[in-house]
């Protein structure tokens, strides 16, 4: 079989927004804290363009903190599913790569899980002009803790079978992110948060299977890993309960 293609790969959430929007994880408060400390300002009253913003996830919390948000995202179904869960928020649909946003408009520009699915040689440059002066960009991924043994363990079966691990991929790419970067303008400054959610194996399981790997698989080789997974799980975790701990990795660069 053919490796999927990593634009295969960005436009795959459109068929699964129900699904991504009931079981991916939030972001925890101390992530929000964090980005006000590296950003030097607070998000009360800022205005924030949350780029790649899915079914909502981190609009929502970024305007609970208080901002002033627009959101942008390129798919038809996320952008969908985002109006229904945010009859509120503004949505423009758009990606990093050309942002439909005007020059010097913004305090901050937020990409949550989905800076690496734009091409940093224009969503770098595109961040910087959009954003005024002493504002931030700022970067985040829920990664897999690989300290963690079940994590770990899981981490191989899926490797194993899919070639890639949909959280495990990401350690490390707001790095490689970063070193991408083509501007040489954007001194990344590097935080790592932790933190764990409680939720039903079912929940479990449709949450890593709305990750792209497993959604370019298509459904049957996804139910089929899904299902022996779901014994190993109920082994380990007899109650039907699993607690995921994941790092939100954060990267945040300044502009002058
Ligand atoms: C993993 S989801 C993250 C959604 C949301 N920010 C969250 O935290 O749940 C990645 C999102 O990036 C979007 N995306 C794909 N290519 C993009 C691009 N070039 N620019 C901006 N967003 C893109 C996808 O449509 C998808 O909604």
């Amino acid at each position: 079989m053919t490796a999927p293609s990593h634009t295969d790969r960005a436009r795959s959430f459109d068929a699964a927004a129900a699904q991504y929007a009931a079981n991916r994880p939030s972001y925890p408060p101390a992530l929000f804290d964090a980005i006000e400390e590296l950003a030097g300002r607070p998000l009360t009253g800022a205005r924030v363009i949350d780029v790649g913003a899915g079914t909502g996830i981190a609009t929502a919390l970024l305007r609970a903190r208080g901002a002033d948000v627009l959101a942008v995202e390129p798919g038809d179904g996320m952008a969908a599913q985002f109006r229904d869960t945010n009859p509120d928020i503004p949505i423009v649909r758009g990606n990093g790569n050309a942002l439909p946003v005007a020059t010097a408009s913004a305090d901050f520009v937020t990409y949550a899980q989905a800076w690496h699915w734009t091409d940093p040689a224009h969503s770098a440059p595109e961040a910087l002009r959009v954003l005024r002066p002493g504002g931030a960009l700022a970067l985040w991924w829920n990664t897999t803790p690989l300290d963690i043994p079940w994590h770990a363990e899981q981490a191989v079966r899926i490797e194993r079978r899919f070639g890639a691990h949909p959280a495990v991929e990401q350690n490390g790419s707001g790095a490689r992110a970063a070193l991408t970067d083509p501007t040489g303008r954007l001194a990344f400054t590097a935080c790592r948060v932790r933190w764990s959610r409680r939720v039903p194996i079912d929940t479990h399981l449709a949450n890593i299977g709305s990750h792209s790997i497993f959604l370019v698989h298509g459904t049957e080789a996804s139910t089929a890993f899904l299902t022996e997974e779901k014994q190993l799980l109920l082994t380990a975790f007899p109650d039907g309960i699993i607690e995921e701990t994941y790092d939100v990795d954060l990267l945040v660069a300044t502009t002058s």
